[in-house]
């Protein structure tokens, strides 16, 4: 039976922290602005950004969203990035991705200016990450951290495989579980026996974007299982990239999903923004 880490507790708890620093910060004359760009309407970004504005609301950040059609240029929308760059009371910039197919995401997060850039994809802030330095750190991971370390797992010394390579989780995820002072492996598609590999982790982290991938057969007894997926199944519930009722068992902690990893990389976002002024 594993005990079950608790994403909506805790990120509540962080959100409450925020709030509190926020008005101790607007006493001080400190404003927090987010500006949130969606192109198009992609339902699942409309709930994403909706979400964010609602934390946004209860924090105490002001947020201006940027609502655009399908059929806006690139040049339009680099060029709304640059004068929000340039804006003075607009201390954080997102661009909900993903981004309609004729518009260059990649080019889109470099003209971010890495002061803004509350999502941590900007390359500088990801190379900061990579060399320890102070930056924005991409959210889920960074919840991930805090999910560990507010339910009392030590990270330090601790073996942690990570299992997905993209750069918005499995890379920067590694560079923090490093920057904790664990043993860490990233594994992807070509990794050979892979079940093997992720049984050698205290802590497993799965980002893999496969409904209910790991099984029991991939995880050693008692490891701390963090499952970064979100999947809706036929009977329309919700599912992780972990088989929850076959790993519980024999993990020693594990996240559910929802409620786990999701809930957590808002308040990472919040915190992010938060940051953006205490730098500035
Ligand atoms: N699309 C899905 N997740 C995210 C995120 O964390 N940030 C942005 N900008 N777009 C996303």
């Amino acid at each position: 039976m594993a005990a079950l880490i608790d994403g909506k507790k805790i990120s509540a708890e962080i959100k409450e922290e925020l709030k509190e620093q926020v008005a101790r910060l607007k006493e001080q004359g400190k404003e927090i602005t987010l500006a949130v760009i969606q192109v198009g309407q992609d339902p699942a970004s409309t709930v994403y950004v909706g979400n964010k504005k609602k934390a946004c609301a209860y924090i105490g950040i002001r947020s201006l969203a940027y609502e655009l059609p399908e059929e806006t240029t690139q040049e339009e929308l680099l060029e709304l990035v640059r004068s929000l760059n340039a804006r003075e009371d607009v201390n954080g910039i997102l661009c909900q991705l993903p981004l309609p197919g004729h518009i260059d995401e990649d080019k889109v997060i470099r003209t971010i200016s890495p002061k803004k850039d509350v999502d941590g994809f900007h390359p500088e802030s990801v190379g900061l990450l990579s060399i320890g330095q102070k930056g924005f750190v991409s959210c889920t991971p960074a919840g991930i951290i805090q999910l560990l370390k507010r339910s009392g797992i030590s990270i330090d010394g601790k073996e942690c495989v990570v299992i997905g390579r993209s750069n918005i989780v499995g890379k920067p995820m590694g560079m923090l579980l490093l920057r904790e002072n664990a043993t860490v492996t990233i594994c992807h598609s070509h990794t050979e026996n892979l079940k093997e590999v992720a049984r050698r982790a205290d802590i497993l982290i799965v980002a893999i974007g496969q409904r209910k991938y790991v099984t029991a057969e991939y995880v050693k007894e008692g490891a701390v299982v963090i499952d970064v997926g979100m999947h809706r199944q036929e009977n329309g519930k919700l599912c992780g990239d972990v088989d929850f009722d076959s790993v519980e068992p024999i993990a020693s902690a594990i996240t559910p999903v929802p409620g786990g990893v999701g809930p957590m990389t808002i308040a990472m976002l919040m915190n992010n923004c938060v940051e953006s002024v205490l730098d500035a």
